[in-house]
């Protein structure tokens, strides 16, 4: 098994605190927003590998393996600013499959050698509905299930060997219908005949608020069990744990988060098909975290397992405890 992390140009690879972390512990690192339309696509006609290849060649000259991530990200706010008004003209599924089947192409013939998996479609399901969300792709494709067998045929057609991957976060508050919509997806891509090889499991944990607590282990195990039922693996691609919610108390705050970590990887890592698990982000100041629902009492977050001084926190503990446990 690897463990691993995101890692990004201009914070954390920039760092050489962080790169001393990333040395001993990682053996698989991924882009944090590098591999994104947003940073390799520009614009229609200009690809820029500038920051994504500074990470691709961080990893290769520390011997790390990569994973892709992403190919497409189906929420609309994420779509580079160019795409979301992009005129499809009079032929729009045609001009889409064109500009989707082009990106793909370009960008994973660019990385074929230097990746070990890859995002294929991220986010494509509705947390609310458990349906399929609307982008301009699946607009102009007339429907998310176009957008899909599409990008996966043509990563399959440009990487015949490596594995895709759907991947999601499955909204751990809800009663299932995220998971359900993961689910129907999966099937209908499989069902279509569409290549696909393993679920990205998220895995932006909580810690602390009843409904996000990772409290449904049942529904858990359940969800997986279907998932490897039908043959696909798993990757556990962004963990982190969201402390927002959790009391100030730092020996508190930090003991709450190893136990969530704990007990999530214990389950989920006793899945044979499971190969990585990548955390998004080993140091509490450059995650996501600090900036998406920051605590009401404004204090850092803890969810990541090395805090500001590169110290190990208990989450830090409960992953290595994980990984000697399997
Ligand atoms: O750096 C600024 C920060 O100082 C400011 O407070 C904040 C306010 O919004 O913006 C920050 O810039 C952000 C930038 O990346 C640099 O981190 C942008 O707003 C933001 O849009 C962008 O966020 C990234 C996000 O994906 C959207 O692409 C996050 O870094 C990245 O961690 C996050 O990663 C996603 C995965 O790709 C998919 N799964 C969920 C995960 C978390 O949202």
């Amino acid at each position: 098994m690897r463990f691993g992390t995101a890692i990004s140009t201009g914070g954390t690879l920039d760092d050489a605190g962080y790169r001393d972390l990333v040395r001993p512990h990682c053996n698989v690192l991924v882009a944090e927003n590098e591999m994104k339309w947003q940073a390799l696509r520009p614009s229609e006609d200009r690809f820029d590998f500038t920051d994504a290849d500074a990470l691709v060649n961080f990893a290769r000259n520390e011997e790390i393996d990569f994973r892709f991530h992403t190919l497409l990200w189906e929420v609309e706010e994420r779509y580079p600013a160019w795409l979301r008004t992009y005129d499809f003209g009079a032929a729009p599924a045609a001009e889409a499959e064109r500009l989707l089947t082009g990106h793909i192409a370009r960008v994973a013939s660019t990385y074929r050698d230097n990746m070990t998996g890859w995002d294929v479609v991220n986010e494509a399901v509705d947390p609310a509905t458990g349906g399929y969300r609307t982008s301009p792709f699946s607009q102009a494709f007339g429907g998310m299930e176009a957008v899909l067998d599409t990008a996966f045929r043509a990563a399959r057609e440009a990487l015949p060997d490596a594995p895709l991957v759907y991947n999601d976060f499955m909204s751990w508050g809800s009663d299932g219908t995220h998971r359900d919509g993961v689910l129907r997806l999966l099937e209908g891509l499989l069902n279509r005949g569409t290549p696909i090889d393993a679920l990205g499991l998220q895995s932006h944990l909580w810690g602390g608020n009843e409904a996000g607590d990772f409290a449904d282990e049942a529904g858990w195990r359940t969800f997986l069990d279907e998932v490897t039922g039908m043959g696909l693996g798993l990757v556990v691609t962004e963990l982190d744990v969201n402390d927002r919610d959790l009391p100030a108390d730092l020996a508190v705050r930090d003991a709450r988060i190893a136990e969530v970590t704990r007990r999530y990887l214990d389950l989920t890592m006793s899945y044979e098909g499971l190969r990585d698990v990548v955390v998004w982000g080993l140091v509490h100041r450059y995650s996501w975290l600090q900036y998406f629902q920051a605590r009401a009492d404004g204090l850092q977050k803890r969810g990541t397992p090395f805090d500001d001084d590169y110290e190990p926190t208990l989450m830090a503990e409960a992953i290595a405890e994980a990984f000697e446990a399997t």
